[in-house]
This record gives structure tokens, C-alpha cells and sequence, in this order.
């Protein structure tokens, strides 16, 4: 009887086991590329390098997002510009459409820190689609100071969807005349922390 019980037990113990790593392993299986987007805003190109390095492993659609209104192309005028829009809370019209956001399921997001805040053109498109029950996955490039609140924006303006962790590096710095600093050894160094990440957060392999 006694033997008998333990048998059970024990079965019922490798059956648990079983079940969890089954479970695991769907949670590690990498999107489906079909509905993989990756959305980004880049002025001097090193957030874009980000977004084409996270296509490369995982696949999806690339977008970027233009304004109806472009800015400024000097530095000292977008600045000024994007002060005054992050203290009344304008959103910029955007340009770019997505058709069809409904097939996609995995979203990145991938803008530069502007004035420590997510960059109004990326609060516009947050506002304008609904991404609720969708993945996104935030990456940011900055001139060294960090995301500020950018990716606690992102999770406040995407209530109903799963954020994911997410990366970010060291971009340009246009005030000293560096537009893209994601170039050469930086982009294969750049490459290998995208990698890195990208398999902590079982999005690839
Ligand atoms: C309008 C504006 C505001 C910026 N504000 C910040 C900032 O607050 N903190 C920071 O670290 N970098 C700031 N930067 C620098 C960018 O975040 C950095 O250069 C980034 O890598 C640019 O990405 P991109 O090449 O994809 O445009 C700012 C740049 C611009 C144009």
C-alpha cells in the first residue's frame, strides 16, 4: 500500500515537472516574425541603427516615424521646440500611417531621450493607437544621461499591454557635433548587448 502511494506521488511529481518545462519552453519560443513591428524615431540615425540590429535578429516590419511638420534641422531650434512641446503637451501630427496595427503582437518601440522625457512624435503615436493585449519592448539611445522618464511614460501610456525590459545605450551627442556614434566597433559592440538582451527577454535564441 505504502509503495503503491509513493508510486503516485512520484508520478505525479514527474508530471508537474514535465508540464512547467512545457510551459517554459512555449513562453522562450521566439515571435512570429509576421507579427513583429518595430516603430522608431531617429534624427541622426543611432536609434535607427538599434532598430535595424533588432530586425536583423528577430525579423518584423520597420517604420519610421515622420512628422507631418518636420522640425528643425538645427540643433539649438529642435531643442527649443521640443521644450516648448513637452511643457504643454502637444503631440505632433504624424505622417506615418500604420495600416493594419491589429496583426501585430510584439511591438518595439524605439526613440532617443529628448529634454529627459519620451520625444513628443512617440507620445503621438502612443495616443493615436491602441495597443492593448500587445508585447512592447522599449529601446532608447541617449547623449549619456539616460532614459529619464521616457520608459515610465511608455508603461503609463500603454496600460493594457505587457512591457518588457528594455535596452538601452549610449547614442550621439549633437550639442558637441556627434550625430552618429553608432557606427564601426561601437555598432558591433552595440550589436552584442542588443544579442545579450534580446535572449534575456526570450526574444530570440
Ligand atoms: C531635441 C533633443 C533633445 C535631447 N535631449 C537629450 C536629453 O535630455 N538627454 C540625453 O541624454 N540626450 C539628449 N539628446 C541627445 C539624443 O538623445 C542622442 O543624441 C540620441 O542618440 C539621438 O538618437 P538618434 O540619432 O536616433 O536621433 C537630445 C537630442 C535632441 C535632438
Amino acid at each position: 500500500m505504502k509503495i503503491r502511494l509513493l508510486s503516485i506521488i512520484l508520478l505525479l511529481g514527474f508530471a508537474a515537472c514535465y508540464a512547467q518545462t512545457i510551459r517554459q519552453n512555449e513562453a522562450a519560443k521566439p515571435p512570429d516574425k509576421d507579427k513583429v513591428l518595430i516603430v522608431y524615431l531617429s534624427r541622426t540615425g543611432n536609434t535607427e541603427a538599434v532598430a535595424r540590429m533588432i530586425q536583423n535578429e528577430v525579423g518584423g516590419d520597420l517604420v519610421a516615424l515622420e512628422l507631418e511638420r518636420p522640425y528643425p534641422k538645427e540643433y539649438r531650434a529642435i531643442v527649443e521646440q521640443v521644450a516648448k512641446e513637452n511643457e504643454s503637451g502637444y503631440l505632433p501630427p504624424l505622417k506615418t500611417k500604420i495600416e493594419n496595427i491589429g496583426k501585430y503582437d510584439t511591438i518595439f518601440l524605439g526613440f532617443p531621450t529628448w529634454g529627459m522625457q519620451l520625444p513628443p512624435p512617440m507620445k503621438s503615436f502612443l495616443r493615436q493607437y491602441d495597443l492593448s493585449g500587445k508585447t512592447i519592448i522599449p529601446f532608447n539611445t541617449n547623449a549619456g544621461y539616460g532614459v529619464g522618464s521616457s520608459f515610465t511614460s511608455v508603461k503609463e501610456l500603454c496600460p493594457e499591454s505587457t512591457v518588457l525590459e528594455g535596452f538601452v545605450t549610449k547614442g550621439g551627442i549633437e550639442r558637441d557635433g556627434i550625430k552618429l556614434a553608432i557606427k564601426n566597433a561601437r555598432a558591433d559592440e552595440v550589436r552584442i548587448a542588443v544579442h545579450d538582451w534580446l535572449v534575456r527577454i526570450k526574444l530570440t535564441k
